[in-house]
C-alpha cells in the first residue's frame, strides 16, 4: 500500500466532531456524538461500525454537505469549509448507490468532476476516456448508464472519482450492492488503480474482509459516532487467515458493544 506515510503530516484531523438531528417528531437523534481521529496523507482508513453510527452522515460533513453541530474537521488544516471551496473537487466519492447522471454518457459522467474543476473540454474528455480505459470501460465509452450492468457503472464511477487527481477519495459501502464476484475484482482492481495514485482514502464498509483488504488502519465506531477502537492492519494480513480471523472476530465484540441500544 501506500509507501512512507508514518512522517507525512496529517491530511485529515476531526477534533472533538458532534452533530444531532432532530427529527419530525421532535425527537433529537445523535449522529455523531464526540469523534476525533486522524488520518496522515497517503494512508487507507477503514471505518468500520454498526448501523446508524453516523458513518455516512460523517462523510457528507466531509464533503461539506452538513456541517457539524461543534468540534472541527479540517484538511490540509483547513476548516473542512474552506478546503471544499477553494480546492474544488478535490474530494471525490465512491457510494453504494451510483450517482451516475442518466442522459450522460460513460465519458460525460467520468469527465463530470473535471468539470466542477474547470478543466477544459478537450483535456477532460482525454482524461476521462483514460480512467474509463484504466477502468476497462474502452468499449464503452459512448454508453449510458443503462446500458451499462451494475458492476460496470461503479468502474464509471471510479474513474470519476479518479479522473480529478482528488486528494481524498471517499467509499461509503462502494461494492456491497454487487455480487461476490463482481465485487472482489472491483476491490481488486481499485486497490491497483488506488496505488498508482498519491492520494488518501477513507474507506465506510460493513464488509470487515473488505476494511483488511484495502486498508492499513481500521477505525472502529460505536453508535452515534465515537471511536471504540484503531486496528493496524499489517500487510500480510489479507493472505494470513488467522491473523485476519482474529481481527475480526476482534472488530466483531466491538461492533456488537457499540451497537445502539434501541
Ligand atoms: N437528515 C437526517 N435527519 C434526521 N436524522 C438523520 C439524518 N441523517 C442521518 N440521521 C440519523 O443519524 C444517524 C446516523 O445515520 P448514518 O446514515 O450516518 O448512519 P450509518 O453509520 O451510515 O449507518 P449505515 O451503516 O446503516 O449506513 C441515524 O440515527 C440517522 O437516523
Ligand atoms: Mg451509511
Amino acid at each position: 500500500m501506500a509507501s512512507d506515510i508514518s512522517n507525512a503530516s496529517p491530511k485529515l484531523v476531526v477534533d472533538h466532531a458532534r452533530k444531532s438531528f432532530r427529527q419530525n417528531n421532535g425527537v433529537e437523534t445523535t449522529a455523531i456524538a464526540d469523534l476525533s481521529f486522524s488520518v496522515k496523507s497517503g494512508e487507507y482508513v477503514a471505518i468500520v461500525g454498526p448501523t446508524g453510527a453516523g458513518k455516512s452522515v460523517l462523510l457528507d460533513c466531509l464533503l461539506g454537505l452538513k456541517h457539524l453541530d461543534a468540534g472541527q474537521i479540517r484538511i490540509d488544516g483547513l476548516p473542512v469549509e474552506n478546503f471544499v471551496r477553494d480546492r474544488k473537487g478535490h474530494i471525490t466519492r465512491i457510494f453504494q448507490e451510483d450517482r451516475l447522471l442518466p442522459w450522460l454518457s460513460a465519458t460525460d459522467n467520468a469527465a463530470f468532476g473535471l468539470q466542477i474543476q474547470g478543466v477544459a473540454e478537450a483535456e477532460r474528455r482525454e482524461r476521462a476516456a483514460s480512467w474509463l480505459d484504466a477502468v476497462g470501460l474502452s468499449a464503452f465509452k459512448g454508453a449510458l448508464p443503462r446500458e451499462l450492468s451494475g458492476g460496470m457503472r461503479q468502474r464509471v464511477n471510479i474513474a470519476r472519482a479518479f479522473a480529478p487527481n482528488p486528494e481524498l477519495v471517499l467509499l461509503d459501502e462502494a461494492f456491497s450492492a454487487l455480487d461476490d464476484v463482481t465485487a472482489s475484482r472491483l476491490r481488486q482492481d481499485f486497490k491497483t488503480l488506488a496505488q498508482s495514485q498519491r492520494t488518501t482514502f477513507l474507506i465506510v464498509t460493513h464488509s470487515i474482509d473488505e476494511a483488511i483488504f484495502l486498508a492499513n488502519r481500521i477505525l472502529v465506531f460505536g453508535a452515534p459516532a465515537r471511536l471504540m477502537a484503531e486496528i493496524t492492519v499489517p500487510p500480510q494480513a489479507f493472505e494470513d487467515r488467522e491473523l485476519s480471523d482474529r481481527i475480526k472476530t476482534e472488530i466483531r465484540s466491538l461492533i456488537v458493544a457499540g451497537a445502539r441500544r434501541h
